[in-house]
């Protein structure tokens, strides 16, 4: 007879330890409960399921030894049988089910699964080979997972598919020049994946000061060979104001700054997660400056259908305030929330 299978080495050993050891973590609470319900008089289960269960045991017992459960297996048939007087059949995919099929809800397997989906979707669109090359830097302990020995995270994956959804739209190559204005831009998740994928892009952030501060930190780090024009320095009046903005690869700004950006300076201005926070009337203020600035394209990403609580306003796709001069370019949900729409327009004619 052929055997199937070779010995374990020890690092897949320790893996698999470890797997089992989560396992029986989440579980735990679970595995508790059903002690204690094991402790009761009676079973919860039916008779006559009693009896046929019972019997096929006998009888798998009886028969060819190859057969019957490793040690793996007789562990969990005994935690079944124990869940079975606990708690019965009736709920059994959130019980012995999760030995079988679906995980629980807060299962980490699926978040690696989410990983694994979103990246398999996004190497369709991969033209420049990002996937191959980018990986989550370590810096700021981001939850990571690691697909086909690479360390990704949702806001590494997020950002690729923002990026291709740009060059898609705009026709970019990767040696263009081109120059982002991002408002809102987080810690800069995007801008670190534009700068590191396009070698000749300019990448301008205005944010508040929490944001800006995290930006400047991870984007300087990460990209210490680039020009950059910090705040306050940004901010400083002169004649060569303008200049410095012009010679910086990356540039922080607080928003007002962007009253003061040369219009048609600009190739893309992104929004992402931001727009649908804000009052009605800094959004309008925002694409009144978007006009004046004249970028080639205005990209943003929203909650379809944003209630902000605080500022007693709703935010919906159809609200913004698109000039009627923009051409809508690209409109979709986005690739990973279905709560999200994805809009470019653009702007420039
Ligand atoms: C939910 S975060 C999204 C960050 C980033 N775009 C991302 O997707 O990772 C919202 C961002 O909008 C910024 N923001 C909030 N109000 C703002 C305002 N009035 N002007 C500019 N940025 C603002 C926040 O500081 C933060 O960076």
């Amino acid at each position: 007879m052929v055997q199937a299978g070779a010995p374990a080495s020890a690092s897949d050993r320790a893996d698999a330890a470890r797997r089992l050891a989560r396992v029986l973590a989440l579980r735990g609470p679970m595995l508790a409960r059903a002690a204690v319900g094991h402790l009761r008089p009676d079973t919860r289960v039916d008779a006559e399921w009693r009896e046929r269960y019972e019997r096929a045991r006998r009888d798998l017992d009886a028969n060819d030894a190859v057969f019957r459960p490793t040690k793996q297996w007789r562990l969990i048939s005994s935690m079944f049988r124990m869940m079975l007087r606990g708690f019965g059949l009736r709920d059994f995919k959130s019980t012995f089910g999760r030995f079988l099929a679906a995980y629980e809800p807060e299962n980490r397997r699926y978040f690696e699964a989410l990983h694994h989906v979103y990246l398999s979707t996004l190497e369709r669109r991969d033209t420049w080979g990002l996937l191959e090359t980018l990986e989550e830097p370590d810096l700021g302990q981001n939850d990571t997972v690691v697909v086909r020995g690479r360390r990704f995270s949702m806001d590494l994956l997020q950002s690729v598919d923002e990026l291709y959804r740009l060059v898609e739209v705009m026709g970019w190559s990767r040696e263009d020049p081109v120059v982002v204005c991002e408002i809102g831009a987080g810690y800069g998740r995007l801008a670190h994946v534009v700068l590191s994928a396009m070698p000749n892009a300019r990448y301008f952030v205005f944010d508040l000061p929490e944001s800006l501060l995290l930006a400047q930190y991870y984007l300087t780090s990460l990209h210490p060979d680039s020009k950059a024009l910090l705040y306050p320095e940004s901010a400083e009046a002169g004649a060569d104001g303008e200049r410095r903005w012009a010679d910086a690869r990356i540039a922080f700004g607080l928003p007002h700054q962007l009253r003061s950006l040369v219009p048609g300076s600009v190739d893309a201005v992104v929004n992402i997660y931001s727009f649908m926070e804000m009052a009605p009337a800094q959004v309008a203020t925002y694409f009144d400056l978007v006009e004046r600035l004249d970028p080639k394209a205005l990209f943003i990403k929203q909650h379809k259908h944003e209630v902000n609580l605080l500022e007693n306003s709703l935010l919906t796709s159809a609200g913004y305030p698109v000039r009627p001069t923009w051409r809508l370019a690209h409109e979709g949900t986005s690739a990973l929330y279905e709560n999200v729409f994805e809009a470019i327009y653009r702007v420039r004619s």
